[in-house]
């Protein structure tokens, strides 16, 4: 069984297929978007050795000749060094500009891949199959691609649409119960940036997304990919006034806690994000915005899947105030120095906030455990 969605986006509409099997299924759902039958698949050491035999093939008993690039795991890899290098071995391998180029594994797998297919002989087209919970309702839909540089994540990219996205939820099996975490901080999120109902789903069901039941985790992924491609569908670019940005509810907290712990393993992206929310909603109901019963709702539904709330919940604690802020000044969404921020009226009502008074974000901050 498996359900289609489509980001609608004129000449670059393309399908989202959610169900299970569907790498064994890989080469009848890529085949209609292969000019010459060679298929280059970027991934990481660890998804090759667990799923890449399974891909590579299915995609060989169909003719398909497969390209298999490996890269080293972890955030690293996504940076200009990372580049280069992916960019070379397309090179070397002779990629033509009507090939299309398979990214296989996580975020950093996909985000890298998408760069690199961004700019490869001007742009060519890439294929993103999602294998963790996080890339699947998050990362694989709608385009964004990006490399860090030592000043901070995703910094340079390009919005590159794929063709074509397979979030195939057995692929989730082998994934770490803390990355089916992580992920579920981003399911969270939609439910609290923009649909209470779903938010109550969860309430009931989280413990049965995590416990992955394939109902619940099918509901929640589809669910979650819904609104993300309505989203992304309406406001491509994340404009000024348009939709995408409420997509960002809980970064600007979580990119600055992850820059202050080095954005490493002491706390995950997903980690961050549960706490943004979390911060989101604190921060919203100390402004007067929501209700301080929105703002507990919304901290029991992180909280309830493990995820932190709390500043002192998170290694690096006690965080400098200052350094958090010069975090959040130089995130992307900031213009001309003001700090922008997802902010609610309510569980499932986020809006955009942006002119937010740094000294206001300050001594929230500091109330919150931060040191002055
Ligand atoms: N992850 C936020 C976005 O795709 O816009």
């Amino acid at each position: 069984m498996s359900n289609v969605l489509s980001v609608g986006l004129a000449d670059r509409a393309y399908d989202i297929v959610i169900g299970g099997g569907l790498v064994d299924r890989a080469a009848a759902l890529i085949r209609p978007h292969l000019r010459r039958p060679i298929a280059t698949i970027v991934m990481d050491e660890i998804v090759g050795g667990l799923h890449g035999p399974r891909l590579i093939g299915a995609l060989e008993a169909d003719s398909v000749t497969v390209q298999a690039i490996e890269i080293s795991p972890g955030e690293s890899a996504k940076s200009f060094e990372g580049l280069a290098g992916l960019c070379d071995r397309l090179l070397e391998l002779e990629l033509e500009r009507g090939d299309v180029i398979i990214a296989f594994g996580g975020g950093v797998v996909g985000d890298l891949t998408g760069f690199a297919a961004s700019i490869y002989k001007r742009g060519v087209d890439f294929i993103q199959i999602p294998t963790t919970l996080l890339a699947q309702v998050d990362s694989s839909v709608g385009g964004k691609t990006a490399i860090d540089t030592p000043r901070g994540k995703n910094l340079i990219g390009a919005f590159h649409q794929p063709r074509l996205v397979l979030a195939d939820l057995e692929v989730l099996d082998t994934l770490p119960q803390r990355e089916l975490v992580c992920g579920y901080a981003e399911i969270l999120k939609y439910g609290l940036l923009g649909d209470a109902e779903f938010l109550a789903w969860l309430e009931i069901n989280g413990r049965g997304v995590l416990g992955r039941e394939p109902i619940a985790l099918a509901y929640a992924v589809r669910r979650s990919v819904q609104m993300k491609a309505e989203i992304v569908g309406s406001d491509e670019r994340e404009s000024a006034g348009g939709q995408r940005a409420l997509l960002n509810l809980g970064h600007t907290f979580a990119h600055a806690f992850e820059a202050e712990c080095g954005f490493g393993d002491s706390l995950k992206h997903g980690e961050a994000v549960g706490m943004g929310c979390a911060l989101a909603f604190r921060f919203s109901a100390r402004l007067g915005l929501c209700s301080e019963a929105d703002a507990d709702r919304a901290c029991k539904a992180v909280a309830a899947a493990g995820l932190p709330t709390q500043l002192d919940q998170i290694a690096g604690h006690p965080f400098d105030v200052g350094a958090l802020i010069n975090h959040m000044a130089n995130d992307k969404k900031a213009r001309a120095g003001a700090l922008t921020f997802i902010l609610a009226r309510g569980v499932g009502e986020a809006f955009v906030a942006r002119d937010v008074d740094p000294g206001a974000v300050r001594q929230f901050l500091i109330d919150e455990g931060a040191l002055p």
